[in-house]
């Protein structure tokens, strides 16, 4: 298994926002009913979302637009979310709570800690799109697709699941080529754009800046 510690530097800003009182009293309220807390024993994500999955991990989902609509288009599917940031945490809540939303978790914390509750092989979907770009030379070590979380997260997926990953900056997508190509677990590499995979804020103000998006799909082979 691949040992994975955290590094010294974050791949995020911690963003805590205070939520108003009437709305940190509904998050506490659905956080009670949907959330799992990113330390603990190793989970059983079965008994967690009382069905047998399929289990999908979508790190880093900012706003929730993106994981929202999924899990409205595919409510087969089971979604653990991962977020440091509040506002983007309440959002999801809010609108899981709001629309009755049944297969969607969501864990405040940080994904490198949370990957110990993880257990090997349980996950058949890792999404990771538009990872915080850390654009300047100095800032790179932050960005989170490199080799020992790849390894960590892959050590998670099962055998024939998937890793997609997105992004608009382009070195960083062939940072995670590079990075992917290495991991001799896995295969695949740059896709069309799937028409399915839901258009978020950060999607737009790239295109809007002239920015295209990546996308790269990644099977686990062995
Ligand atoms: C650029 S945003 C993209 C959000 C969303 N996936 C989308 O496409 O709209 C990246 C998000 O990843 C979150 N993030 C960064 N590092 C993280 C980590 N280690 N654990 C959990 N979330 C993280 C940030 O807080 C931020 O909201």
């Amino acid at each position: 298994m691949t040992d994975l510690t955290r590094p010294a530097a974050r791949s995020f800003k911690p963003r805590r926002r205070g939520l108003s009182p009437p709305r940190a009293e509904a998050y506490a309220a659905a956080s009670a009913a949907f959330g799992i807390s990113v330390d603990g024993p190793v989970l059983s994500l079965p008994d967690e979302f009382g069905r047998a999955g399929p289990f999908v991990l979508d790190i880093g989902f900012g706003a929730g637009e993106a994981l929202i609509a999924m899990a409205r288009a595919r409510p087969g599917e089971c979604v653990v979310g991962v977020e440091v940031h509040t506002t983007g945490l309440a959002a999801v809540l809010e609108a899981i709570t709001a629309e009755s939303i049944t297969n969607v978790r969501v864990v405040d914390g940080d994904v490198i800690e949370l990957l110990a509750r993880i257990a090997p092989v349980a996950l058949d979907e890792v999404r990771m799109w538009f990872p915080d770009p850390w654009p300047k030379q100095r800032q790179r070590h932050r960005r989170l697709v490199r080799a020992d979380v790849l390894g960590a997260l892959v050590d998670k997926l099962r055998v024939g699941g998937h890793l997609h990953l997105a992004t608009d900056v382009q070195d960083y997508s062939l940072q995670m080529q590079l990075v992917c190509a290495a991991e001799e677990r896995l295969g695949g590499g740059v896709v069309e754009r799937p028409a399915w995979r839901p258009t978020t804020r950060f999607e737009r103000r790239g295109s809007v800046a002239g920015r295209g998006s990546v996308d790269l799909v990644y099977v686990r082979l062995r």
